[in-house]
């Protein structure tokens, strides 16, 4: 009999989860006005809501804790880590800093002025965000097919060139600082981009003469996606893809909370020293001297070690298929997800799952509290909570996808979790029509109101 898969390491340290009745989880989400941001992790069973540092770390990388130094300048966790950086990456300069978005802050300080243009390929909400916070714009390039939840493409992070280029024709070179090329992408599911698109987008950026960075959050589960996926990259190791990917752009912000595999952390590293010299500056004033950017010296011990571990196969192989398997049961169960599987979560189609509920009333966000009530997970909603109002009209903005994506923290749940979430997810799909009423909004902040807004059961 052929063996099944079984996950390459074994559990050391355990932390308790805390079952709970039905009726406690509703008393609590009724306290929480329907927000899942609202409630207390310890009341929460599985936790889904993100993959961002919330991974388990490796006894080498608690190891790594125990040995951290702490000095304020020139610390050897610091040239431990820069040391690895190098090596992963190929990248000449490194800047440490306390998380993705920082390291975009620094990076950005540096190089967007007002007016310009940044294409890319669905910008996640930090890297818009900090485009537009300095009056620039940023242009999304993804390939249409990114946007059918029911088209099979194996790499729909990719960019449409024909697009980019039209980008690249219409303003001159001086109002386009750089292109970033988000891997994997997480706005567009956690999708892969190939190695042949990033080929394409390099060149085209050289002919431009267009610098090409990368945001890297999700890089190692990108590589793991171009060694299954795609052609002559079967036999290459996961760090020879890695540094291949990296050699075709000039540099990278990553939020080292995913693929770093620790729980805090970021950081820059490019090839351009007068760039490098710019952001250095911004890096002092924003997150502290260049050799920590914000990061205790332990961390950046943990992280020299994380990014070693999260660039080998095995690692890789456990995590992404994890995903998979999840995505598979509820195809299986006939549950409404988007497909391809992405690298680090699975998405609910809630239009297809709960047509019944009108989107006026949240329906995403309705599926969201029901996978809580029922089994004690925490997801989050990806629709039109999420989208806001229309800055100038103030009408809630309907997007065309109403998702609850479930975020899988990397090491952390079995495969027992990932039954009992599908079956949980089964139970409430057999039920569904009996789904008629959703939410309607009590409280919102002005901008960015998810994570605080209140609701009413309708
Ligand atoms: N870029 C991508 C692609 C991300 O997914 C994130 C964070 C960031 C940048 C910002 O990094 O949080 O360390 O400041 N994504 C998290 C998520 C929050 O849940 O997807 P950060």
């Amino acid at each position: 009999m052929e063996l099944p898969y079984a996950e390459p390491y074994k559990i050391k340290m355990v932390e308790s989860i805390k079952r709970s009745t039905k009726n406690q989880r509703l008393k609590w989400i009724i306290k929480a006005n329907y927000n899942l941001f609202n409630l207390s992790s310890e009341n929460v069973f599985i936790d889904l809501l993100t993959d961002s540092g919330t991974g388990a770390m490796s006894d080498k990388q608690w190891a790594e804790m125990m040995i951290g130094d702490e000095s304020y300048a020139g610390s050897s966790s610091f040239l431990k880590l820069k040391k690895v950086v190098k090596k992963i990456t190929g990248y000449k300069y490194f800047l440490p800093t306390h998380q993705g978005r920082a390291a975009e802050n620094v990076l950005f300080s540096a190089l967007i002025k007002e007016g310009d243009i940044v294409p890319g390929n669905s910008h996640f909400d930090t890297t818009k965000g900090h485009i537009e916070f300095r009056k620039a714009t940023a242009v999304d390039c993804t390939i249409d097919e990114a946007f059918d939840t029911s088209i099979i493409h194996p790499f729909k992070g990719n960019v449409d060139i024909d697009k980019l280029e039209n980008v690249f024709k219409q303003h001159p070179k001086e109002k386009i600082p750089f292109v970033v090329l988000t891997i994997t992408c997480n706005s567009a599911g956690g999708q892969p981009v190939s190695i042949k698109n990033i080929k394409e987008v390099s060149l085209l950026c050289k002919q431009y003469e267009i610098p090409l960075y990368f945001d890297a959050a999700r890089f190692a589960e990108n590589a793991y996606f171009i060694k299954k996926r795609e052609k002559g990259y079967e036999d290459k190791t996961i760090k020879q893809i890695v540094k291949e990917v990296f050699s075709y752009g000039d540099g990278m912000t990553i939020s080292a909370k995913k693929d770093g595999l620790v729980n805090m952390g970021g950081f820059i590293a490019l090839n351009n020293k007068k760039v490098f010299k710019q952001a250095t500056v911004f890096n002092i004033m924003f997150e502290g001297f260049i050799t920590y950017g914000g990061m205790n010296g332990r961390d950046m011990g943990a992280l020299a070690v994380g990014l070693n571990e999260s660039t080998e196969f095995n690692y890789l192989e456990s995590r992404v298929e994890q995903v998979a398997y999840l995505g598979q049961k509820l195809v299986d169960y006939g549950v409404p997800v988007q497909q391809p599987f992405g690298g680090h979560a699975i998405f609910l189609d809630a239009n297809k799952f709960v047509p019944t509920i009108p989107r006026e009333e949240f329906r995403a966000q309705a599926l969201a509290v029901e996978l809580y009530v029922v089994g004690g997970i925490r997801g989050v909603e990806i629709g039109t909570v999420l989208a806001d109002r229309d800055p100038v009209t103030r009408e809630n903005r309907y997007p065309e996808l109403e998702l609850v994506r479930l975020a899988i923290p990397r090491r952390t749940y079995t495969n027992n979790h990932m039954d009992y979430i599908a079956a949980s997810l089964k139970n409430i799909y057999d039920s569904r029509n009996k789904a008629k009423n959703g939410y309607i909004i009590t409280d919102e902040a002005p901008i960015m109101r998810h994570f605080t807004v209140k609701f009413d059961k309708i």
